[in-house]
């Protein structure tokens, strides 16, 4: 068997948790590879709305095995709050949650260090979550990093070194602070970790792929915050593209199937950074509004957009992704004419790639597209597509030379068309 993968194309918060949720009745295992608590996944069922952070989207689906893999970061503290509230909720976690050994720790002075490295930047900071993701990849990189496999031995004195490690940096940043409760709270963390099965992820992915099971990989943020291909400096500091799938949990390139792309119909964006489609106006205060674009983790205002052509066809590109799911349509439902960029006009010259330097004084080329003015969010099939929203459909499949298997017409679980195409 081959693992399939579903990625964000874009500036993350294209509804992958929604999607995951939704195929995870397709395969035996789903499993996370990147990221940690920046993450912030959307849920919505049968009346209920869930929002996790770390636990993969696939917990809900009857008893499906969900693996955090080594390429996660997992703070404790925040893991076992989330973790409680789905028990409180009645999804019983413990046996079919698997946590990789090799996932690197957040400690609290990670999330310090986020925090003073932020302020030290001034106003070229990132915007980051504040969960301490940075630092905790540095330290991974830097060979200093604590590891789930290292709680189950002699773990205090390894604890105590990269405390007074990070506390020597932050003393030298003027960074002052109060560890106590935080420190409190991310011991029980490490505690309430100790009883999941804390396995060697690798061997285990690869024992079921051996044993003809079905593995849907699940990305967090996407493609255009990834650290080697994203609009760097400002982007997250993990591999978000198809390949972290395999560092992140072992999986070997041929094992890779399907690598499901997931993008909103618009574009949005939370944190500092290049935003080419930007809008200032009251087109974007109606997007944000009508899709709620407000960070599930941070609450953070997003900023929104047209749909951006040429960062997706660049996205498509580095991912290899062979399908494509169209999320939040239905915001667009109102709008008279949907705009969408095919190119950057920089210094009077058209260019139609994802440049390395793109920056503010790039400006968006647009090809305008008659809306379809019609109330998609109860439609079941793709029958009842109006004509310019398949026209809309066909235009970007033209343009993106991928299929669009997938249409979603609201947050919740049902609001979901699959497409005939194969
Ligand atoms: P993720 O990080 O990629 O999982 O996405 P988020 O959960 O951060 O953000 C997506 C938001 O859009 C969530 O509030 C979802 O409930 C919501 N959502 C997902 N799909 C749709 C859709 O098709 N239409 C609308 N209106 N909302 C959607
Ligand atoms: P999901 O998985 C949207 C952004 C932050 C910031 C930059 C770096 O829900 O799509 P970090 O805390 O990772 O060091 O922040 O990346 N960012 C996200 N934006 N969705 C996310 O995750 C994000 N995770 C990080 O806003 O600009
Ligand atoms: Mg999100």
């Amino acid at each position: 068997m081959k693992v399939d993968v579903l990625l964000g194309l874009q500036w993350g918060d294209e509804g992958k948790g929604k999607v995951v949720d939704v195929l995870t009745p397709k395969y035996d295992v789903v499993a996370r590879f990147q990221g940690g608590p920046n993450a912030g996944h959307t849920l919505e069922f049968e009346g209920q709305k869930y929002v996790l952070r770390s636990i993969p989207s696939g917990i809900f689906q009857g008893d499906k095995v969900n693996i955090i893999g080594n390429g996660v970061v997992l703070d404790p503290a925040l893991f076992k709050a989330e973790a409680e509230a789905l028990e409180a909720s009645g999804h019983n976690l413990k046996q079919r949650l698997h946590i990789s050994k090799k996932a690197h720790l957040i400690l609290p002075t990670h999330r310090l260090l986020d925090a003073a490295y932020e302020a030290a930047k001034g106003d070229a900071k990132v915007g980051t979550t504040g969960k301490g993701i940075g630092p905790t990849y540095t330290d991974k990189v830097s060979r200093t990093g604590l590891r789930v496999g290292d709680i189950l031995h002699d773990f205090e004195a390894k604890y105590a070194a990269a405390k007074a490690r990070h506390e020597q940096i932050l003393k030298s940043l003027n960074y002052s602070y109060d560890l106590a409760e935080a420190e409190k709270v991310w011991f029980e963390g490490i505690d309430y970790l100790k009883s999941f099965a804390i396995v060697d992820s690798e061997h285990e992915m690869n024992n079921l792929l051996k044993n003809g099971k079905s593995v849907l990989c699940e990305g967090a943020q996407g493609t255009m915050l990834d650290v080697d291909f994203g609009s760097y400096p400002f982007v997250t500091s993990s591999n978000t593209i198809c390949a972290g799938a395999c560092t992140g949990l072992g999986v070997a390139p041929n094992k890779i199937g399907e690598v499901y792309g997931i993008f909103k119909a618009y574009c949005t964006r939370v944190g500092a950074g290049p935003f080419p489609t930007e809008l200032f106006d009251e087109i974007g205060d109606k997007i944000c509004t009508l899709g709620h674009e407000f960070g599930s983790v941070t609450g953070r205002k997003r900023r929104c957009g047209w749909i951006d052509l040429v960062a997706l066809k660049y996205a498509i590109m580095v991912d290899g992704v062979t399908k494509l799911i169209m999320m939040k349509s239905d915001v667009l439902d109102t709008f008279e004419t949907i705009k969408a960029c095919v190119a950057y006009r920089h210094n009077g010259e058209e260019i139609d790639y994802f440049p390395f330097d793109v920056n503010e004084g790039m400006e968006p080329v647009y090809v305008e597209l008659p809306g379809w003015q019609t109330d998609m969010t109860s439609m079941q099939s793709e029958d009842e597509f109006p004509e310019e929203f398949n026209a809309y459909l066909s235009f970007l499949e033209d343009q993106l030379g991928v299929p669009i298997k997938i249409v979603s017409v609201g947050p919740d679980r049902a609001q979901t068309i699959e497409r005939y195409i194969d």
